[in-house]
């Protein structure tokens, strides 16, 4: 039988696209160049592949409408589209190339997600992060060490952020019956570089998919879930930023993250809580490897946190 695709594809002008592409002025960056004219090509190359329709178009841009019309500072639509195709996790991945390379060097980066807020209230070492415990919710003690990945030197005053969903699947500020800042927190390490804190044993729970996002993965007869993780970011003075998350290697879904963000080196193993602690049932030692700046051992980003796009409380 015929290619019929591919016959198809040369029966298009075959001049369009690079007309396009040419439309750029002169005043175009360099990086908007680069950026802009693979893309032109790439999505008129895909719509010739697929052949599509002006329906199927319109559907996409009444989701990319609605995305948006969704999205406000409690919820990032766009982002989570993105997130549903695996482009926040590429993009993560690209970034921090290097840090992947080095994997046995550095702790590895995973996506910042939405749920991220700027304002985590600073607690002590050994405070809780939980101001309402759900009745199925596991006490954990998270504890460890921050040290330099080079030298392995403890590292003094690195800041912890920590945030994570309830038991119910949502972050607080999805749900009025969590109080403001629940299961949120920023740690500063001590002298020895260690952190400690109590928190929920994370469990799964679906990223929201009463959206486009959600549309998206049941036209892909695919669920929601992501696996249980708690998400942390690491900043010290000489040292590249961290922004990862930890999965708990007993979960349900490491095998199929909703959002692709899952690596090996990221799975942790939380177990029975020693000594006597009636505050926790479990406990969790994890230390983070940071990477000094001017070290090719791994990469974060160059410039601090991108704060686009990020969800806050008001
Ligand atoms: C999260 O882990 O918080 C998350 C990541 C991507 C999409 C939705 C939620
Ligand atoms: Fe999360």
């Amino acid at each position: 039988m015929a290619d019929t695709k591919g016959d198809a594809a040369s029966r298009f002008d075959p001049t369009f696209t690079q007309n396009v592409i040419n439309a750029m002025g002169p005043n175009t960056s360099p990086r908007m160049r680069e950026i802009m004219g693979p893309l032109i090509q790439h999505l008129h190359d895909f719509a010739r592949e697929v052949e599509l329709t002006v329906d199927e178009w319109m559907e996409g841009v009444q989701l990319i409408n609605r995305a948006g019309q969704m999205s406000d500072d409690k919820r990032n639509e766009g982002q989570l589209v993105c997130d549903v195709i695996g482009l926040e996790s590429l993009v993560d991945e690209i970034t921090y190339k290097k840090a992947a390379e080095a994997s046995d060097f550095a702790t590895q980066s995973a996506i910042l997600g939405p749920f991220f807020r700027e304002d985590h209230p600073i607690r002590k070492k050994g405070e809780s992060i939980i101001y309402n415990t759900p009745d199925d919710g596991e006490v954990t003690y998270m504890y460890g060490q921050v040290l330099d990945a080079v030298t392995k030197k403890p590292l003094n005053n690195v800041s912890i952020d920590v945030w994570e969903a309830s038991t119910n699947g949502l972050y607080e500020q999805q749900d009025d019956n969590q109080q403001d800042s629940n299961l949120r927190g920023k740690f500063y390490t001590d002298e020895n570089g260690e952190y400690a804190f109590y928190c929920l044993r994370p469990t799964p729970y679906p990223v929201p998919f009463d959206g486009p996002a959600g549309k998206l993965l049941q036209l892909m007869d695919r669920h929601p879930y992501r696996p249980a993780h708690i998400h942390l970011i690491a900043l010290g003075d000489g040292y590249k930023p961290i922004t990862t998350q930890i999965f708990d290697k007993e979960s349900k879904y490491l095998d199929n993250d909703s959002v692709f963000a899952v690596k090996d080196s990221l799975t942790v193993e939380f177990v029975p809580r020693k000594g006597n602690d009636s505050m926790a049932r479990s406990e969790l030692q994890y230390d983070i490897l940071m990477a000094p700046m001017n070290s090719d051992v791994a990469s974060g980003p160059e410039g601090g946190l991108t704060t686009n796009g990020l969800m806050t409380k008001l």
